[in-house]
């Protein structure tokens, strides 16, 4: 069992936090094999979802048009903010007429939530915080920076801040659990969004500055003895570089440079937002993630959030705190599969919880399912979508078909993704006892500039394939026949669970019987059935 699953189950079987429903009937996390999976209702669910623009969800009249056009994407899930300044106007005074209305019109439209908690931070800054916090700057410090000048952004280091955070967000998970607790429209919760300074490597505040001048904590140096090991190698070579030392200042320990201030700032973030979080699960302990706003290439901590959750202070962010069960990359960028790759690692289950729509979308969504198992994947502005750009939606539309398929296999090795083009043509896989080379499609002499897909193997001798744009041929792993050859390629559809076949594929279709074709004309769901022989 994982640890962050024995917690939740300790706090949910604990009489000190008075909800008493059966672990399984909330949403949370399972180990699948590799995978984790969010389990809803009993059941695997994969969110197939989209996040709204960061104020539409702050009137509920605003959002009354768009809840059937999201409806009709074909999503299952929505992503949409819960800012502090609606939820506490006043200090102490709690109004939840947007959460309770936004939930309400979710299952009006049969649509799931996950809401964003917009509250210290939002893009590093501090805006979404109710003007009682922005205003007295004395209780709630800001963030100074070099020319010793607050900037609009809470220093994560303000105790006083972090409580006041943490009461509004137990209360909201408390409102969750009592109008919620039952009928699960609320998925998870993301703990702020996109955390880190701004405009500088580090706060300079004079807490700030007293710390980072301090020791490292001795709970950071016992985890980084403990983890040697498994710590991320971009960190773990930092602090080696530094002589691996276990006692000192945070400039001793990990060397003087900007890098350093990051380590030192994720450090302070991962307690705070740890803090929040694990006050929101004492409430109702639902699986809660933080996002992360990427640093670009050759880019500096404070020209991107400094100590935000990116990789290599992955380890800060689980060092300070166990409550944040995913650590999760808002991937704008076009290097999509790489930063699924780096997030992927040491444990953390995969989550896009903002990227691009559109034609991106639609072919990196079967990346991050296929070969990343994400639980969920959900681009960014869905309500200024025009129907032209649902591409998205395409692939929605199909991959909700053979959800219950891949939920079944993801984990154990019997599934693949893939995203090539013109620099990327080809890749393998090994599954099922065969090895599969995959390419763009090709025809007569006419290919496919990209393609996109995910194969699982769903029987001996039989896969799946979904995508389109590429081709696959076959050659045995295992004892047997030394050959291998296309038995037959069937498309087809899958109607509540069951396979609808349609065109048998042969001739020019699967370039006589030489390839399994998915053809780059539209997203096709193709079956293909191979045999060994002398
Ligand atoms: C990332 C943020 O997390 C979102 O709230 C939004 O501001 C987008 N950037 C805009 O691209």
């Amino acid at each position: 069992m994982r640890p962050w699953t024995s917690v939740a189950l300790m706090l949910l079987c604990s009489p000190a936090f008075g909800f008493q429903a059966q672990p399984s009937a909330i949403p949370h996390l399972e180990r699948h094999g590799t995978a984790t999976e969010l389990v809803v209702d009993g059941k695997p669910f994969l969110m197939l979802a989209a996040e709204l623009h960061n104020s539409s969800s702050s009137s509920l009249d605003f959002m009354r048009p768009i809840w059937p056009r999201l409806a009709a994407i074909p999503l299952n899930t929505v992503l949409t903010p819960l800012s502090w300044e609606l939820i506490e106007p006043q200090e102490g005074k709690f109004d939840f007429t947007v959460l309770d209305g936004l939930i309400q019109d979710a299952r009006r439209n049969n649509l799931r939530l996950v809401f964003l908690w917009l509250a210290s931070w939002k893009n590093g800054m501090s805006s979404y915080a109710p003007v009682w916090v922005k205003q007295d700057t004395r209780r709630f410090p800001r963030v100074i920076e070099k020319d010793g000048n607050p900037v609009e952004i809470l220093s994560p280091l303000g105790t006083e801040t972090r409580d006041a955070d943490v009461r509004a967000f137990a209360a909201v998970m408390r409102r969750i659990r009592e109008v919620d607790g039952d009928a699960h429209t609320v998925l998870m919760m993301q703990v702020e969004n996109e955390v880190g300074v701004l405009g500088d490597s580090r706060d300079r505040s004079p807490a700030a500055n007293q710390a980072f001048d301090g020791q490292v904590p001795p709970e950071l140096v016992a985890y980084l003895q403990q983890h040697r090991e498994t710590l991320i190698p971009e960190f773990r070579q930092v602090w080696e570089a530094a002589g691996s030392r276990t006692s000192g200042t945070w400039q001793e320990v990990f060397g003087a440079s900007p890098e350093t201030d990051k380590i030192f700032m994720a450090w302070h973030y991962g307690r705070y937002v740890n803090h929040v979080a694990a006050a929101g699960k004492a409430e109702y302990p639902i699986p809660m993630y933080v996002n992360t706003w990427l640093a670009g290439p050759k880019s500096s901590p404070g020209q991107y959030p400094s100590g935000g959750p990116l990789p290599e202070v992955m380890d800060l962010w689980k060092a300070a705190g166990g409550a944040i069960d995913i650590y999760a990359p808002d991937i704008y960028a076009p290097n999509f599969a790489e930063w699924c790759d780096r997030y992927n690692r040491a444990g953390n289950p995969m989550l896009v919880p903002e990227t691009r729509g559109g034609t991106a979308g639609e072919a990196n969504v079967f990346y991050a399912l296929g070969e990343r198992n994400t639980i969920g994947f959900s681009p960014f502005g869905i309500d200024s979508w025009q129907d032209a750009d649902n591409d998205l939606g395409k692939s929605y539309e199909v991959l909700a078909q053979v959800a219950p398929i891949i939920l079944k296999h993801e984990g154990n090795g019997e599934m693949a993704g893939f995203l090539l083009d013109q620099d990327h043509p080809r890749t393998t896989v090994e599954m099922n006892g065969y090895q599969l080379d995959v390419s763009l499609d090709e025809i007569f002499g006419s290919g496919a500039k990209t393609g996109y897909g995910l194969i699982v193997a769903t029987g001996p001798n039989e896969f799946l394939g979904v995508g389109r744009g590429f081709r696959v041929s076959f050659s045995p792993k295992s004892a047997g026949p030394p050959r291998a050859g296309i038995g037959y390629i069937e498309e087809g559809t899958f109607a509540n669970g069951i396979w609808i076949p349609g065109r048998r594929l042969n001739g020019d279709e699967n370039d006589q019987g030489k390839f399994w074709r998915v053809a780059p004309q539209r997203i096709n769901v193709e079956k293909a059935v191979v045999y060994r022989y002398q």
